[in-house]
């Protein structure tokens, strides 16, 4: 199949603003961003792209998650995506820059709308990230972290194994409650007042990481703050949907489209229905 061979919204030659927004994510969790895209800007076409056949980014090297982020970003501008939201952060850390300088769309990414909702959020100062290890090692957190006004006091934490328990649809069980224990204990003795979860999969483990945290810590998702900053980008490029038009979403996974389909449904609701199947073969 092509890249080309599908797209969810009118095809090539419609205006811009008819055009969807591409989104994508190693597997499930950009689905919490698409979530609050979904809410925010109810007419825009949105086409979702999970890379389950090849999760998790997180433990891979650099090199390879930018690689594999250049295929999806290729993928998506052949359907005529206006405009990229990297809802990964594992992927904005290493990637964003060379697809900023490599495609002719605006691209966002999800790590500076998190640190930001964040950095307006604490009142010690004390902030608290947690990501894969690929996101934590990358040390993109606290590069933004430096870019800012105000001073904030960053400490990151790597949480491996836990996008591997959202992909398997266990986000509850005790087995994710000990493992979060262990891994948040770091940002814990940190006494941080507010807690970025820098990957996109860790919004659906939030009752857990919020038990282990405590009720006084405020935990940030990047999600919202990433769908303000594509509605002030699609306003600012003049690609805006027209309001009220048939608002329709395309799904694709290049992992099993039956189990993306089933916690698609049950981590963003009805909109995940037809999910199309991607071979990268
Ligand atoms: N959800 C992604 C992130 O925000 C990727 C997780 C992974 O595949 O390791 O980092």
């Amino acid at each position: 199949m092509s890249p080309g061979a599908t797209r969810p919204g009118p095809g090539p030659g419609d205006p811009g603003p008819t055009r969807p927004i591409g989104v994508f994510d190693s597997g499930l969790g950009g689905l919490t961003v698409l979530r609050s895209i979904i809410d925010l800007l109810p007419d825009e076409p949105l086409l979702y792209f999970g890379d389950t056949g090849r999760f998790p980014y997180g433990p891979k090297p650099h090199d390879e998650v930018r690689r594999y982020a250049l295929e999806i970003a290729d993928l998506l501008v052949a359907r005529d995506a206006k405009l990229l939201v990297v809802a990964c952060n594992s992927a904005t850390a290493v990637a964003l820059d060379v697809l900023r300088d490599r495609l002719a769309i605006p691209v966002l990414g999800v790590i500076e709308p998190g640190l930001t909702a964040a950095a307006r959020a604490t009142r010690t100062g004390r902030v608290g990230v947690i990501g894969t290890v690929g996101t934590i090692a990358s040390g993109a957190y606290q590069r933004a972290a430096d870019a800012l006004a105000g001073p904030i006091d960053l400490t990151c934490a790597a949480c491996p194994g836990f996008v591997e328990f959202v992909e398997s649809g266990d986000v509850h069980s005790d087995q994710v409650h000990v493992l979060a224990e262990r891994l948040l204990a770091p940002v814990r003795a940190a006494e941080v007042d507010t807690l970025v979860l820098g990957c996109t999969h860790y919004p659906l483990l939030a009752r857990t990481i919020g038990d282990v945290m405590g009720p006084d810590v405020v935990l940030i998702s990047s999600a919202d703050e990433t769908a303000f900053s594509v509605r002030a980008l699609v306003e600012a490029h003049g690609l805006a949907a027209p309001a009220g038009a048939p608002t329709r979403h395309g799904f694709v996974t290049s992992g099993d489209t039956a189990t993306f389909r089933a916690l698609g449904t049950r981590f963003l609701g009805p909109e995940v229905d037809a999910v199309e199947a991607w071979s990268w073969t």
